[in-house]
């Protein structure tokens, strides 16, 4: 199993471009069930869950090719509506292909996802949601079997504003008869990047990114030709990374308006940021001011952030709260963090980090794909060397990391 080798205390200078975003590029690779002819994304990052995704699409019968950062599908013959645990446990946002897959082949068979490290992670209100479009819904020795003749548009109110529920129900919606408005739905900068691919394909979609959207349901979608949006979780983190290395970095190609929440806090931390179009320059201080962070659904903090930004509090001057209420338990790095020296007190759904001189370096293990990036970020300003395992995990949510931050002057490699 590779493992990453950090040394620590280099600041980071210089420039990197931000990937595809993989929370957009799921479900949009996705939506290609929905046509009948040859779609191509740009701009698809290269990570394990988009080899995923692709495994998937192609077992349901979708014809792919993949040259560097485009990807062609071609879902005119699926013939397959079966999603089998073997696929589906390695990767949770294959549960997206459900909605499509009753919309397009009017019947599925999806393996329910297991959980997971950071919490139970239902899919209960995905299969309220289809079931209120009309579709018959029964749970069989681990799978879910959804069938519907004819999908009805209907009234949806989310119980929590669910990201990948938001999706299947806008892609399970824009083939019914009818209207659908999704309450309480989900505003993530990826849920409207799907809703103007989904437009582009001849949807009928207002309103994503409001908590109301309206679907008017169509007889068929087109192929289309897009590029997938930047990756605003990874622009966090090389924001998180600047800072916390006292360094100057220019982070080019991302959207700094899907990021308003993690640059107000960050510079609350004494961080300069210049913004610029598509670009971002953070400029790090010596002495870091602790700050308080709720994880909310977007547009507040985002909890996959969550982990970069104890980093930060860690090596901060004072006392900071962070409060995760998305997930009931991602607060795994926490361990971890305090073999590096970091002094961080859990209380249920609280952390309080008071902030120490200098983290030391030490050999740690990765659990969830933040918790990865996260663990790197302490190894970049820890005294000495810290060594991260099972970076797998990482390799699912970012593409080349240790590269890009070799680029920016970091002493780390990956053996
Ligand atoms: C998406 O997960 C992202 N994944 C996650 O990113 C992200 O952390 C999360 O949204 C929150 O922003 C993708 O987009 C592929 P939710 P998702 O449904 O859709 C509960 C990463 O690191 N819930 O919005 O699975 C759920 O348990 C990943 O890239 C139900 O109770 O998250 C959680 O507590 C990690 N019933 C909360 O809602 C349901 O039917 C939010 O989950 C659905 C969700």
């Amino acid at each position: 199993m590779d493992k990453i080798i950090v040394e620590g205390g280099r600041p980071l200078t210089g420039e990197v471009n931000i990937s595809g975003a993989k929370n957009a590029a799921l479900p949009i690779l996705v939506s290609s069930l929905l046509t009948d002819g040859l779609c191509t994304f740009s701009n698809v990052p290269n990570l394990k869950d988009i080899e995923s995704i692709k495994l998937l699409l192609s077992h349901l019968g979708a014809k792919i090719e993949t040259d560097g950062d485009v990807v062609k599908i071609d879902a005119g013959n699926i013939f397959n509506h079966e999603a089998p645990y073997d696929l589906v446990r390695k990767m949770r946002a294959s549960i997206l292909v459900l909605g499509p897959l009753v919309a397009r082949l009017k019947k599925a068979r999806v393996s329910l996802p297991g959980g997971c490290a950071i919490g139970a992670r239902p899919i209960n209100l995905h299969l309220k949601a289809l079931a209120c479009l009309g579709a018959s819904i029964e749970l069989k020795h681990g799978y879910v079997e959804a069938y519907a003749k004819q999908l009805k548009g209907a009234k949806i109110y989310l119980d929590i504003a669910t990201v990948t529920g938001t999706e299947n129900i806008m892609m399970a919606a824009v083939l019914a008869k009818g209207s659908t408005v999704i309450h309480n739905a989900a505003r993530e900068p990826e849920i409207v990047a799907l809703a103007d691919v989904l437009n582009k394909m001849g949807a009928d979609i207002r309103g994503a990114g409001t908590s109301e959207i309206t679907i008017m349901g169509v007889s068929s979608l087109s192929p289309v030709s897009v590029s997938i949006i930047p990756d605003r979780i990874e622009t966090g983190t090389f924001m998180v990374a600047a800072a916390l290395t006292g360094g100057d970095v220019k982070i080019s190609g991302c959207r700094p308006d899907h990021l308003e929440a993690v640059i107000h806090k960050l510079s609350l931390t004494g961080a300069s940021i210049k913004i610029d179009g598509k670009n971002i320059r953070v400029k790090g201080k010596d002495n870091i001011a602790s700050v308080d962070v709720k994880t909310l659904a977007y547009p507040g903090f985002p909890t996959d952030m969550q982990a970069q930004f104890m980093v930060l509090m860690s090596v901060a001057r004072g006392l900071s709260l962070i409060f995760e209420t998305v997930f009931e338990n991602r607060f795994i790095h926490v361990g971890e963090l305090k073999r590096m020296g970091a002094d961080i007190t859990i209380a249920g759904t609280a952390a309080m980090i008071k902030g120490v001189k200098m983290l030391s370096g030490a050999p740690v293990m990765a659990s969830d794909l933040r918790a990865s990036a996260s663990l790197i970020l302490a190894g970049l300003v820890a005294h000495g060397t810290t060594e991260i395992n099972r970076v797998y995990h990482l390799d699912r949510g970012y593409e080349s990391l240790e590269k890009k931050f070799a680029r920016l002057g970091a002493a780390i490699k990956r053996i």
